[in-house]
């Protein structure tokens, strides 16, 4: 499943630049607060990076180097900034490489996250890790994908397993605890956090959700007057709808 997710990461790279970046820029910030070691001279594994927003979020609090990590080339954050393809289930990096490790809504895309965090730990002295909260929905999810379906959109099969797979939902603050003492990680504390994602119009709410992974793939394909038809239709299907504020669990452990 691992090449398909990567796969899907690198068809919406684009998308994600243009709508899901942004909120995932403002978790970020969030979770770099709670780093569980001191960030100045540091060397980070942004781990499952994506387009980089927790390795900037690291720097900017004093990290010195910061390596980014994913699966999805065309997700990547653009050079001067260090990056390489790679699995987070085999690392391409040495024991104790790094300082810290930045798991940022990584770690979700595992049936099993374990052999992800033992491999996080064998390279770095620290994790700090985010998943959304258990419970945690917002209604323009379901509008937007319901707008999607009658315009064609039919979800792939790795988005059907990866929904499949969270079984009884996101992993709350104890199981990712006992995921990292099960890395190996002797101390490790979790908690929730509500972020104010500063989207707040429709038009946000369209770039956020259509700008995913399992969607912009099928976006893409649409012409542009059918793209802006169905954008239209799925931001009259969120107006009034409350701005995106998101409940997440950050991990800190060491
Ligand atoms: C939800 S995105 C989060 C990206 C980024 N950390 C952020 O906070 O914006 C998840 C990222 O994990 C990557 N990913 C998923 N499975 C992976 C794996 N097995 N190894 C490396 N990266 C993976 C995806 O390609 C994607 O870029």
């Amino acid at each position: 499943m691992s090449h398909d997710i990567g796969a899907a990461y690198d068809a919406a790279a684009d998308g994600w630049r243009a709508g899901p970046a942004r909120m995932y820029g403002r978790l970020a910030e969030a979770m770099a607060d709670h780093a569980p070691v001191p960030l100045d001279g540091a060397r980070v594994l942004d781990a499952g990076a994506g387009t980089g927003v927790a390795g900037r979020a690291l720097r900017a609090r004093g990290a010195r180097e910061v390596v980014a990590l994913d699966l999805a080339p065309g997700m990547l954050p653009r050079p001067p900034a260090l990056s390489t393809v790679g699995d987070l289930q085999r690392i391409p990096f040495r024991d104790g490489s790094f300082d810290l490790a930045a798991a940022a809504f990584s770690l979700n895309h595992f049936a099993d996250p374990t052999p992800a965090a033992i491999e996080l730990r064998r390279v770095a002295g620290a994790l700090l890790a985010t998943a959304f909260a258990p419970g945690w929905d917002h209604p323009a999810k379901e509008a937007i994908d319901a707008v999607m379906v009658r315009r064609g959109f039919d979800a792939p099969d790795w988005y059907r397993t990866f929904k499949a797979a969270g079984g009884d939902g996101d992993p709350g603050p104890a199981e990712l605890e006992d995921l990292a003492r099960r890395a190996g990680f002797a101390h490790a504390e979790a908690q929730v956090l509500e972020v104010d994602s500063g989207l707040r119009s429709p038009a946000d709410l369209v770039d956020w959700r259509i700008g995913m992974a399992h969607l912009a793939p099928f976006a893409a394909t649409l012409a542009p007057d059918a793209l802006a038809e169905a954008r239209a239709e799925a931001e009259a299907a969120v107006e009034g709808m409350p701005s995106l504020v998101v409940a997440i669990v950050v991990l800190s452990a060491r």
